[in-house]
């Protein structure tokens, strides 16, 4: 974009005719080509993973962005808006989503990415306009922003995708189809246990030279330019760790297990940092308990803000085997106890990768009956090098374009949040919570 335009001229934003012409093949192919599966969409939140989003959509074919909304209009929005108009899309920048959607009138979606208390008026909003929505998660920072927003998806009858994208990643979908359902390699699953474990952070900062003015952060519910960094941090904005990191993994608990906890107990607190800028717990440990059809399964998560110890991943737990799935395509493998039926069945059909080689034991080495060697390791056969949340985006406009059912819709997103938020009041209270079956739908 041109650094001389002035504020009102970049609210405007439209594409230099013929940009399109100058651009490399490789980009040119990538955008819209005029066929009726084109979708113009928009992204409300242009902050780190409102860029994650577009650039993951910039691999997709078919999507025409229209416009960008998002308050940090010197910054964040006129970055984004510069990275679409590089790759040829008209697209109209907004500080205000009232302003983008009462101009916009031929949007067929649009993604949210805005800090999760944002959420559902955001969503909500697009939705009453006739337009499908696509909501980073945690849903919403609350349980009634979250009710509302699936009455509101039920009432429009409009699609509303929440973003818990492993729901849509290849290497998830073959675990729970083919090692869980299918195959049954783990036996029933009695424990699992995940984490997400980060590395100590300083607070965000920004660029003093673009600090938005406080009548503009006010405006839009922020007290200071150090809370609308760290939002994730403070009560009423965000929900801290476990809410951030943990809602993606807890998500899968339910999906693997096909069941939703009957309780919850956690311990937590703000350990490490200022409870003055951390009000959200930066330590969180939770224990669930499952009543499966097969019995019961404990279900251990744990969130350090700390120490970024094994990084992050889902471990399930069967008396015949163990799966290790993480997000991070270098780390996974599913493990047979010594006791299972072998599985050279499942590595026939495609189900999982031969076992590498087993370590043995130096010749002359008697290891102690007592010792429990490591099982051989099986991996995971299907190779995903994705931007991690194309599939999951590519899912939702397959869903508006008729193809494809969402693969997380409001509903789910509802159960995941009615799982995850109850941690922060079990940690708040210090008390084993239960929850009622019909607690998770509506
Ligand atoms: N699915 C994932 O893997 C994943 C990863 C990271 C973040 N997220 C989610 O994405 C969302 C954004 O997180 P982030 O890390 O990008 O935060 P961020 O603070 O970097 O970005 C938020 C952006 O929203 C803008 N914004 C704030 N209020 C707004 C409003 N009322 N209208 C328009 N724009 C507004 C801000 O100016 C900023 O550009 C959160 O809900 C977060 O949980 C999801």
């Amino acid at each position: 974009m041109n650094q001389n335009l002035n504020r009102r001229d970049f609210i405007k934003i439209g594409t230099a005719a013929g940009a399109a012409l100058l651009m490399p093949p490789i980009i040119r192919s990538q955008e819209a080509s005029g066929s009726s599966d084109d979708l113009n969409i928009a992204l409300i939140g242009a902050g780190a993973q409102g860029e994650v989003l577009l650039n993951a959509c910039l691999k997709s074919k078919g999507i025409r962005f229209r416009a960008v909304c998002d308050i940090w209009a010197d910054y964040n929005l006129k970055k984004s808006v510069n990275l679409l108009k590089k790759y040829g899309h008209q697209v109209n920048g907004y500080e205000d989503y009232r302003d983008m959607l009462a101009k916009e009138k031929d949007l067929d979606g649009v993604i949210v990415a805005t800090p999760d208390f944002w959420h559902a008026p955001h969503a909500i909003a697009c939705l009453e306009a006739g337009i499908h929505v696509y909501c980073e998660k945690e849903m919403s920072n609350t349980l009634a922003g979250a009710r509302r927003m699936v009455e509101a998806a039920k009432r429009t009858g409009k699609l509303l995708q929440i973003g818990h994208q492993r729901r849509s990643n290849p290497r998830y979908i073959h675990a729970y189809e083919k090692i869980i359902k299918a195959s049954k390699a783990l036996g029933r699953i009695t424990t699992i246990n995940g984490q997400w474990n980060r590395a100590v952070q300083p607070d965000i900062g920004w660029p003093k030279k673009y600090a938005i003015p406080p009548q503009i952060l006010r405006k839009y519910g922020f007290e200071s330019m150090h809370q609308f960094r760290n939002w994730r941090w403070f009560k009423g904005l965000g929900g801290g760790a476990i809410i951030d990191l943990g809602s993606h993994q807890i998500d899968i608990f339910n999906w693997f297990l096909e069941a939703q906890p009957k309780s919850v107990m956690a311990s937590g607190g703000t350990d490490y940092y200022d409870k003055k800028d951390h009000q959200w717990y930066d330590t969180v440990l939770a224990i669930y308990e499952y009543e499966t059809k097969e019995g019961m399964v404990r279900a251990f998560y744990q969130t350090l803000t700390t120490n970024s110890s094994q990084g992050y991943f889902e471990n399930f737990m069967g008396d015949q085997g163990t799966l290790n799935i993480s997000e991070s395509a270098s780390r996974g493998g599913v493990y047979r106890e010594p006791s299972a039926p072998d599985w050279q069945k499942w590595v026939d059909l495609g189900y999982l990768l031969a076992p590498k080689e087993e370590t043995k034991p130096e010749p002359g080495v008697v290891l102690d009956v007592r010792e429990t060697v490591a099982p051989p390791q099986h991996g995971i056969p299907v190779d995903f090098n994705d931007p991690y949340h194309k599939p999951h985006l590519e899912n939702f406009f397959n869903a508006i374009r008729g193809k494809e059912k969402l693969n997380c819709p409001a509903e789910i997103g509802y159960e995941t949040a009615v799982t995850v938020l109850k941690v922060n009041e079990a940690v708040e209270t210090g008390r084993k919570l239960t929850f009622s079956p019909n607690e998770f739908f509506i």
